[in-house]
């Protein structure tokens, strides 16, 4: 493996998000709105580049000032189990703290064990269940892990 970097996603990026994203999900964001969050999500939309090439995404925003949301996270198939997912997650918590957050949220498939298990090694407890959130039966758990505060305390 290179060296994994992790930057700011740009719309040349696309292509490649979107082909990680269509392997990655049932029911993959379309394109547009992929698209779409590279304005919205500006400073909270991540990219792994390994040799030029994307291996994995991810995207936040902040919510009622004090919240990051992970809206989405995924890697490469084959880039799996590379350590990739973590650096992307670890980079958004660290811009969540910057920006204030006080904790990540996140909803994630109760069936899709993989991304639990990897959620939890990263420290996520469930604190809910959003039925029918992805369609008939296809529920969520609601995932979150407090963040450290990075306030310097006043004298
Ligand atoms: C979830 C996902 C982003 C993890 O990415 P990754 O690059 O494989 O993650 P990492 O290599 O950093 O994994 C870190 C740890 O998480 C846990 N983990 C990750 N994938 C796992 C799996 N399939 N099964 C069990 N534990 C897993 C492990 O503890 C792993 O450490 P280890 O490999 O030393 O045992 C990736 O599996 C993915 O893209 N899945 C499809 C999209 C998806 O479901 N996204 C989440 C939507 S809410």
């Amino acid at each position: 493996m290179g060296e994994v970097i992790i930057s700011d996603a740009n719309e040349f990026d696309l292509p490649q998000i979107y082909e990680i994203e269509r392997t990655s999900f049932p029911t993959p964001y379309p394109e547009g709105l992929l698209r779409a969050y590279l304005f919205i999500a500006e400073g909270l939309y991540l990219v792994a580049r390994e040799d030029g090439q994307i291996k994995g995404y991810c995207i936040g925003l902040i919510q009622y000032r004090h919240r990051g949301h992970v809206i989405s996270i995924a890697t490469k198939v084959d880039s799996r189990r590379k350590g990739i997912g973590s650096m992307l997650l670890n980079e958004m918590e660290n811009r969540f703290q910057i920006l204030g957050s006080k904790y990540s949220y996140l909803e994630v498939d109760y069936k899709n064990i993989d991304a639990i298990s990897f959620y939890r090694k990263h420290g996520y407890i469930v604190v809910g269940l959003k039925r029918n959130y992805y369609g008939r039966n296809r529920h969520a758990l609601i995932m979150i892990k407090p963040l450290p505060s990075t306030r310097v305390l006043e004298s």
